[in-house]
């Protein structure tokens, strides 16, 4: 099953895909402001090792002043350091900032820096409220910027393909999506002890995790978000669990917890935050069973969009594996996809895909095989932001609609769940 070139000319581009990177050639000047793990990893040291011959780093930023050293040294960078984001853009003029702070304050580093005229490049969520939305589409429609969004998922070859699956019309006009993600106790639990536990920090794992999900939908169907209805709730970590402490290091529990985590025997993480604690009080080994936990863990939603179609989704967060399930219902057959990440068994493929036409035979489809992190996902998004190849239209660079039409399915749920009523997408941001 491949796309034909005709197929794929058909293929319309979502209003935010941008032509990011068209005709520019030579090193661009860099600022990145966020120097946690993702900062350093994904968008520091990754980038001094692949793309010294188009990457300049000329500036790095972040509110813990003992971190952003941290992460100069990491990176082998000699270009100064700064806390505050306007410091640093006054001072080094950067061409691009790469926004990688928690989720709470990608908003306000997006605006600042397109109202200097500088591009941007943010980690998902773009946003995490539709006031912080409004602000950051008003700015760049002001300056006439523009806003790359990181949508790894999206690059994944497995992602690739299911994409041009659909494309390729096999099974016809898509009518419903069944979507149902599992997070385990390792990944699923880490969230419960970071910022993301609380909502005015990462929006709930509605807006901060499910932001990828409800994106790559949004792209497979080209299709945006019209209404939401949705149920959430906290079954097991927060104020649900049995006991709990501050943090593992002095926890008293620690025999009895299944979720003891030792940070200290994690070299990478006692230097990024344990040896940075001084500086802002940050305990990246929280308790997952803190009191101020205020976001749910076991999520599900109904979404309707543009196109007609409809998707059941659901979230969990406890799960004893990791991976997905996902179905597309056309009008001429059946996408079927198995994602296994991790699970206490051996499986055959990480992924299995099938196409089952109605009234015929069922077909696996096969996937390129991919390397690095998320799903081979992390290069291709670099090569494209960073060496600009030529791709077809629907590989393209997702922009700030994207950004904002994924954030608000999420931001939509979590305000259906508040409210207890459907949530439509045109009451929140008029797109
Ligand atoms: N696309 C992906 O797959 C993926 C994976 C991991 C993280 N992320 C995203 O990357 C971002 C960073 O996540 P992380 O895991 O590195 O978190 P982290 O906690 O390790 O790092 C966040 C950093 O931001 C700093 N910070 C907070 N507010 C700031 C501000 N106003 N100005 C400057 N610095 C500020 C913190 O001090 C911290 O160093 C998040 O938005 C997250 O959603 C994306």
């Amino acid at each position: 099953m491949t796309v034909t070139g005709a197929a794929a000319a058909a293929a319309s581009v979502l209003p935010g895909s941008t032509a990011w990177g068209a005709a520019r050639e030579g090193r661009r000047r860099y600022a990145l402001v966020g120097t946690g793990v993702r900062g350093n990893s994904m968008w520091g040291r990754g980038l001094v090792a692949r793309y010294a011959d188009t990457v300049e780093f000329v500036g790095l930023c972040d509110v813990n002043p003992l971190r952003v050293e941290v992460a100069k040294r990491d990176l082998g960078v000699s270009c100064p350091t700064f806390t505050r984001l306007e410091d640093m853009l006054g001072a080094v003029k950067p061409e691009v900032l790469m926004v990688t702070t928690v989720d709470a304050a990608h908003a306000e580093c997006i605006v600042t820096a397109l109202d200097r005229g500088i591009d941007v490049i943010t980690e998902k969520p773009m946003v995490i409220d539709e006031a912080q939305c409004r602000a950051v589409l008003e700015a760049e429609k002001r300056n006439k910027k523009q806003i790359v969004v990181t949508f790894n998922y999206r690059y994944s070859p497995k992602h690739q393909k299911i994409k041009e699956v659909l494309l390729s019309g096999d099974i016809g006009t898509v009518s419903s999506v069944d979507f149902s993600w599992y997070l385990d106790t390792t990944h699923g639990a880490d969230y419960f002890r970071r910022w993301h536990r609380l909502r005015e920090k990462g929006g709930s794992l509605w807006v901060h995790k499910a932001t990828h999900h409800f994106d790559l939908i949004n792209w497979w169907l080209d299709a945006e978000p019209v209404e939401v209805s949705a149920f959430g709730s906290l079954n097991h970590y927060g104020k649900k669990g049995p006991f709990r402490h501050t943090h593992c290091r002095p926890c008293p529990h620690k025999t009895q917890c299944a979720f003891y985590r030792d940070i200290t025997k994690e070299p990478r993480l006692v230097d990024l935050y344990v040896n940075c604690e001084s500086a802002d009080g940050y305990l990246r080994d929280g308790c997952v069973f803190r009191e101020d936990v205020n976001v749910s863990d076991t999520m599900n939603a109904v979404v309707r969009y543009t196109n007609g179609a409809t998707m059941s989704y659901s979230l969990n967060t406890f799960m004893p594996l990791e991976g997905y399930r996902l179905a597309f219902n056309g009008t001429k057959g059946r996408l079927e996809v198995r994602d296994f990440e991790r699970q206490p068994w051996d499986v055959p493929e990480e992924t299995e895909i099938y196409v089952t036409r109605n009234f015929g035979k069922r077909e696996k489809i096969e996937i390129p095989k991919a390397e690095g992190g998320h799903g081979g996902g992390d290069d291709r998004l670099r090569d494209l932001i960073f060496r600009n190849p030529q791709v077809p239209d629907y590989m393209r660079l997702p922009g700030s609609r994207a950004g904002a039409t994924s954030c608000l399915t999420g931001i939509a749920a979590r305000k259906s769940v508040d409210e207890g009523r459907p949530v439509k997408i045109a009451e929140l941001v008029s797109l």
